[in-house]
């Protein structure tokens, strides 16, 4: 129920349009957020399928939070300076609540940990969660405003072990689904006192070039220097150029949780790269950061397939106890992307064509028989003739076609099409579930 009545806009916004001189309407969806239509769904099936296992071997259990969570979760944990926060989120009021469709999912996540006082009930969480996610940016290729996330998360655990097992999961998953060219970028950005001795570091060598900032970058040098590293503005980057190097300034704990990140990885032998400068795009981080980024033709611009991060101050500022955290999420429409067409294993289906009123109460019998058997099967019960029932058939992929007419049923019999091997046999009605179901056509 809308609070106030609906304006034109609401009844008609940009993603209809209406024909002049014409009352038929035409809608689309909203821009930036996509259909996923049945031919695709199978890849995505796939990918999440592939995830799942991942996840489940290293012991992480799925968690499933609300789309939706009050404002200022988001506004406190992903941090108020930063373009998620300042421009991206959907947010809307209901019953005097200010509520924002998720733009991710750790802070959400971090809640329930909360809410649910988790760390009374055993010492290490290891959550999964997959799902849609929402951010106003400009869509682009592998950019969109609704997406679709995986994403795993470790509360109770300090590291740098489970850092390095994460990044080292993240890797062998990777290589497994055959993306090519992926490359793990690694970084620290040390505890709370890192980070605000580097803060300063980081105002001083930019105040002096304030002026060659791009105007956004010149507010945040104040507030959040550090995301004018981030920024995509040519004039931020020139001005960034030879800035202090944060890995230069860590205190000691937070150099032996660096040092130690990086020998076990070394042990692994996981591959990765160190990048001194990796800042990632929301505020909560603390210590280890990491992005895997493939070069896959049909990624583009949009080559991040997965971030994450240690963030061990979050639990405390959503009013929990002291529990250290690190997690990461991959945006599944990148990797389905990088990963191009895929060969997935049809279900070969059978078809049931009945000719005749009665015939059309035996292909349903048999239907239900085959699908009990294990086998896929599609009824065509529209009264069409034989020639257009084959070709339905044939458009799902069918291996077989199984047609009885009126005369079949006096009789008892049916006739069985093998559409691949473009023959065909009469057999006795109560054979034919058996001789479908045993020639591969069981899933
Ligand atoms: P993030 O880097 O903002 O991190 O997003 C993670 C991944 O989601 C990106 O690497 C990208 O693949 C995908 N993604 C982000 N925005 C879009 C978009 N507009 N369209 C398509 N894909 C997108 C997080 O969200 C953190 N919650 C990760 C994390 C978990 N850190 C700790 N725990």
């Amino acid at each position: 129920v809308l609070d106030r009545p609906p304006s034109p806009e609401h009844k008609r916004g940009a993603n209809s349009t209406r024909s002049p001189g014409n009352s038929f309407m035409s809608y689309r969806a909203v821009k930036g957020m996509n259909d996923i239509l049945p031919d695709e769904v199978a890849r995505w099936h796939a990918l999440e399928r592939a995830f799942r296992e991942t996840a489940e071997l290293h012991g992480y259990a799925e968690i499933r939070t609300p789309v939706v969570e009050g404002t200022e979760l988001f506004v406190r944990s992903i941090g108020e300076a930063t373009d998620v926060v300042e421009k991206e989120m959907y947010t809307f009021s209901r019953h005097s609540e200010s509520l924002t469709l998720r733009p991710e999912g750790t802070a959400g996540a971090a809640r329930a940990y909360v809410e649910h006082k988790t760390h009374a009930k055993e010492p290490v969480s290891r959550w999964y969660y997959l799902g849609p996610m929402f951010r106003a940016e400009r869509p682009q290729r592998g950019r969109y405003r609704q997406f679709y996330q995986a994403g795993c998360e470790i509360f109770g655990d300090p590291g740098p072990a489970c850092d390095a097992e994460m990044i080292d999961m993240l890797v062998g998953m990777f290589r497994r689904l055959g993306i090519p060219d992926v490359v793990a970028s690694v970084g620290s950005i040390g505890g709370a006192a890192t980070r605000e001795r580097y803060r300063e570091t980081l105002r001083a060598f930019l105040q002096p070039k304030a002026g060659e900032l791009s105007e956004h970058a010149r507010t945040r040098l104040e507030q959040n220097p550090l995301r004018i590293l981030d920024s995509k503005d040519p004039k931020d980057q020139a001005a960034c150029q030879g800035a202090p190097n944060i890995l230069e300034v860590l205190d000691d704990a937070d150099r032996a949780h660096w040092d130690a990140l990086r020998a076990h990885l070394d042990a692994l032998g996981t591959p990765y790269v160190v990048d001194p400068l990796l800042v990632r795009g929301l505020d909560y981080y603390t210590r280890t950061l990491f992005e895997l980024k493939s070069s896959a033709g049909e990624l583009g611009a949009q080559n991040t397939l997965c971030g994450g991060g240690r963030y061990d101050d979050m639990i405390r500022e959503l009013g929990g106890p002291a529990v250290p955290a690190i997690g990461f999420a991959m945006g599944l429409e990148r990797i389905l992307l990088a990963l191009g067409p895929m060969e997935l294993p049809k279900r070969p289906p059978c078809s049931v064509a009945p000719l005749g009123a009665r015939a059309v109460s035996k292909a349903l019998e048999l239907g239900r028989a085959l699908r009990d058997a294990g086998v896929t099967a599609d009824v065509d019960g529209r009264g069409n003739s034989l020639k257009s029932m084959l070709r339905r058939a044939d458009g799902l992929g069918a291996r077989y076609c199984i047609v009885i007419g009126d005369a079949e049923l006096d009789r008892g019999v049916v006739q069985l099409k093998d559409l691949a091997g473009h023959s065909q046999e009469e057999l006795p009605l109560g054979d034919v579930v058996a001789r479908v179901a045993h020639s591969g056509g069981a899933a």
